[in-house]
């Protein structure tokens, strides 16, 4: 298993790009499934999660190409409506099957994907959904099955914001009879970003990016050529990153209309941040002032940033009070920062975080994705070395992350 080294007390600087949006391309990759011919994907991000995805496409009998960040699929030959238990473990977010292939082969038998480090993640919102599309749901042996002749538009309401239950049954609505109408819908831009896709690919919704999207069925969808648009919880952890770091990093080809809580309660905390078109420049200063942030469906502060914002509040000059509202169980990176000298308490979803002067540099392990970025941060401000283990949790949604910090600077290499 790979690990990473870094020598920490290097000021970042210097510009980044960053790469393709994981949480946009993968509902956009499986929408796919929904028409027959070659459709075209760039700026695809270079990731395990990518690879899986992919991977499973072709196991429904797609045809799978991908050079660099870009793609092609072409779903003319799906034969399989099964997603496998192997492949949905790796990777929950293969539940975005159900929606198309209920849709496109009027059935599918989806592993349930079982809960991960950072909660149990139920999907009893996306079958639910399906239900009241028409479809019939059974659960046996750890799959869940889904079938209808076809699906029929109705009015779905989400007891709780989901991005992937917004995404899966937009997927199921569109080449469904009549209109379907969903209620508290998630408003991220990966679910405003599917939507353009299905759009462009002959889809009739209107909505996406409000609490309120209605999808009108149409017969059939067409092949797209669709460009993915820049990752927002990669450019925020390159912006805290700087902040972190007292450094100034210019990021590009991003977002900045995407990360407004990020970048705001970056400037609370003393950061000058200063947008530019498609860039982002962040300069850190010596002092950081401890704030408080609360995460929130978008377009509140991002539960995927929550991590990231911890290791900046470790090092700040007072008290914060971070809550996570979003998933049952998201400080597990707590225990591996206090290890490194942070000094936190948590109180079932309240951290309270008083801000040392340093951290110190130590053998840490990644658990999750997100909190195995925060780790590395932790790395690049700390006093002599860390060195983060499991890193493979970082290959699944950040591409290049160390080669990018390297190259800005940071003393930071990958080890086999
Ligand atoms: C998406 O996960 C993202 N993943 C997550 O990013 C992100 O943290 C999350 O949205 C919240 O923003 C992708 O887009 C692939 P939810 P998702 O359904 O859709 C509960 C990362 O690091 N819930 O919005 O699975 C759920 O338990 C990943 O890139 C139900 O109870 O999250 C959670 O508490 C991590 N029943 C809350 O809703 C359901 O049927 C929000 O989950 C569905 C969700």
């Amino acid at each position: 298993m790979d690990k990473i080294i870094i020598a920490g007390g290097r000021r970042l600087a210097g510009q980044v790009r960053v790469s393709g949006s994981k949480n946009a391309a993968l509902p956009i990759l499986f929408s796919a499934l929904l028409a027959d011919g070659v459709n075209r994907y760039d700026n695809v991000p270079n990731l395990r999660d990518i690879d899986s995805t992919l991977l499973l496409l072709a196991r429904l009998g797609a045809r799978v190409e991908s050079g660099g960040p870009s793609v092609r699929i072409d779903a003319s030959g799906l034969n399989c409506h099964e997603a496998p238990y192997d492949l949905v473990r790796k990777m929950r977010a293969s539940v975005l099957v159900l929606g198309p292939l209920v849709a496109r082969l009027k059935r599918a038998r989806v592993s349930l994907p079982g809960g991960c480090a950072i909660g149990a993640r139920p999907i009893n919102l996306h079958l639910k959904g399906l239900a009241s599309l028409g479809a019939e749901i059974t659960l046996e042996h750890g799959y869940v099955t889904a079938s209808a002749e076809r699906l029929k538009g109705a009015e779905i309401y989400f007891d709780i914001v989901t991005v992937t239950g917004t995404e899966n049954l937009m997927m199921a609505a569109v080449l469904a009879e009549g209109t379907t109408m969903l209620r508290n819908a998630a408003r991220e831009p990966e679910v405003v970003a599917l939507a353009d896709v299905l759009n462009r690919m002959g889809a009739d919704i209107a909505g996406a990016g409000t609490p309120e999207i209605t999808i009108r069925g149409v017969r059939a969808l067409k092949p797209v050529t669709a460009t993915i648009i820049p990752d927002r919880i990669e450019t925020g952890t390159f912006m805290v990153a700087a902040a972190l770091t007292g450094g100034h990093v210019t990021i590009t080809d991003c977002e900045p209309g995407h990360v407004g809580a990020t970048i705001d309660k970056l400037r609370q905390a003393g950061a000058e941040v200063v947008v530019s078109g498609s860039t982002i420049t962040v300069t850190g200063r010596d002092k950081i002032t401890s704030v408080d942030i609360k995460t929130q469906p978008y377009p509140g502060f991002p539960t995927d940033m929550q991590a990231q914002f911890m290791v900046l509040m470790s090092v700040a000059d007072g008290l914060s009070v971070i809550s996570e509202t979003i998933f049952e169980n998201r400080f597990i990176h707590v225990s591996e920062l206090r290890r490194m000298g942070a000094d936190i308490q948590v109180a079932g979803n309240i951290a309270t975080i008083k801000g040392m002067p340093r951290l110190s540099g130590a053998p840490v392990m990644a658990t999750d994705l997100r909190a195995s970025a925060c780790l590395v941060l932790a790395g690049l401000v700390a006093d002599n070395t860390t060195v983060v283990q499991r890193v493979y949790h970082l290959d699944r949604g950040y591409e290049d992350l160390e080669k990018k910090f390297a190259a800005l600077g940071a003393a930071i290499k990958r080890v086999k």
